[in-house]
């Protein structure tokens, strides 16, 4: 690795890059990036310094953050209707987190960019056919035909279109409602993984207000547990950008290997540019989290613990389908709290892959989906997501275990959680409880 002076947007191509698709055509590349430049940026340099600094408060144990959205962003769903389902969903979750633990929360949105999709597999089989596995709309189509899965630039400009219109939606439909909130109350930052680096750099400029280089595609970008190598072209990108990033934490990392990550990517210990996202399974949280909590603090670093349920609790049923069980994804997040309380250390934040429609995705929850319900509507085109009403339980029965609310307490939050819900849901959506 080399030092951070010659560090560049496009000096990650000098490294080894894991899951990067290859275009068949390399000029139509080098168009569709020559056009992404000139674009403006997405988010501005100041909102990025915000959110940096709200969750170096989140890391001192001032704020909670709560970080949620799809797995694979789609294009069909930018509309109007859709992204506000999704702002809701968000908000209230924020709120129920806000109410249950009385701290302010930072929300951060899995939207607005996270369209493109790491995958184990490089091939997908149907039958006697062979195809390129999807990876993400930013990248290839879902569809299973020879010319929607081959990778293909021009998706980039559509993914910098589907953003900008809903970042741009998102912004016109909360100043509408500011007049209920306090000014800071109600912004919504926007998250994706850094994964598809040649757009990633596309929107990366230098800011002569912050003497800085800053991705203005988003306010907050993740390193995902498949492109962590220390020496690789993932790392390399990231470490020459000024916003806040996560790393996800895995059961493969070792907690050396974390600490010299950390080293790498915020070498000056700023609070606020480092969000660890453990996502470890429920079955191994409890033995591996102390050593990493360890680890960071032997090493004197400082992070953001944040929890990820989600990625470590996947399974695959009989018939093919991927699905989570809420019962393992509330375990997850029940013991990691569990481990950093034990331990002195503050949990502060949730990254959740949900949905505000009534989809039949994971098993489980209050109103239960059964395993045999699973395919009755299973829309994900990549990982199981919460539904509506799993999403708000878990972050109800979450806030519940935190603070040792007292069940009076615990009951008008809930009952509020419904209230909102019945107020701003369409009415397919069950209650959650
Ligand atoms: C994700 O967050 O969608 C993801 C792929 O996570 P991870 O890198 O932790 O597997
Ligand atoms: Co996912």
């Amino acid at each position: 690795m080399e030092n951070g002076s010659h560090w560049k947007p496009r000096s990650w191509e000098q490294f080894q890059a894991q899951q990067l698709p290859r275009y068949p055509d390399l000029l139509e590349l080098e168009r569709a990036l020559e056009q992404l430049q000139t674009r403006p940026p997405l988010v501005e340099a100041s909102e990025v310094i915000q959110l940096s600094q709200r969750i170096a408060d989140a890391g001192q144990g001032k704020r909670f953050i709560v970080q949620a959205g799809e797995c694979a962003e789609r294009f069909i769903d930018c509309q109007p209707e859709i992204v506000t389902q999704k702002v809701q969903l968000l908000l209230q979750l924020t709120a129920l987190a806000a109410q249950g633990l009385r701290k302010p929360v930072v929300s951060i949105g899995r939207l607005a960019g996270q369209f493109g999709k790491p995958r184990s597999d490089e091939f997908e089989v149907r039958g006697a056919d062979t195809l390129p596995t999807y990876r993400g709309d930013i990248i290839n189509g879902y569809e299973f035909s020879a010319s929607s899965r081959t990778p293909s630039p021009s998706r980039m400009l559509e993914a910098y279109q589907c953003a900008s219109a809903t970042l741009d939606w998102i912004r016109s439909t909360r100043a509408h409602s500011a007049s209920a909130a306090s000014p800071s109350e109600g912004t919504i930052y926007s998250s994706h993984e850094a994964l598809l680096l040649p757009f990633e750099s596309a929107l990366t400029r230098w800011s002569d207000e912050f003497s800085g280089y800053f991705n203005q595609g988003a306010h907050f970008l993740w390193l995902g547990e498949r492109t962590r190598q220390p020496e690789g072209a993932h790392v390399e990108y990231l470490r020459g950008i000024r916003n806040p990033i996560g790393i996800k934490v895995g059961p493969a990392m070792s907690p050396s290997e974390l600490v010299e990550l950390i080293a790498l990517l915020n070498p000056s210990n700023a609070w606020g540019r480092i969000t660890l996202i453990t996502r470890l399974g429920a079955g191994k949280v409890s033995e591996l989290l102390p050593d990493f909590i360890t680890a960071v603090r032997g090493a004197c670093r400082n992070v953001t613990w944040s929890c990820d349920p989600m990625h470590g609790n996947i399974v695959r049923m009989s018939d093919g389908l991927k699905t989570r069980y809420f019962d393992s994804i509330m375990s997850e997040v029940l013991l990691s709290q569990k481990v950093h309380r034990d331990m002195g250390s503050w949990l502060a934040g949730l990254h959740l892959e949900s949905t505000a429609e009534d989809v039949t995705e994971c098993v489980g929850g209050e109103v239960p989906v059964r395993e045999e319900q699973l395919s009755l509507n299973y829309q994900t085109y990549c990982d199981p997501r919460l539904n509506y009403a799993q999403s708000l339980e878990l972050v109800v029965r979450f806030c519940e275990s935190f603070r040792g609310l007292t069940d009076h307490e615990v009951v008008s939050a809930h009952e509020k959680s419904l209230r909102a819900a019945e107020n701003s849901a369409p009415s397919s959506h069950p209650a959650p409880v």
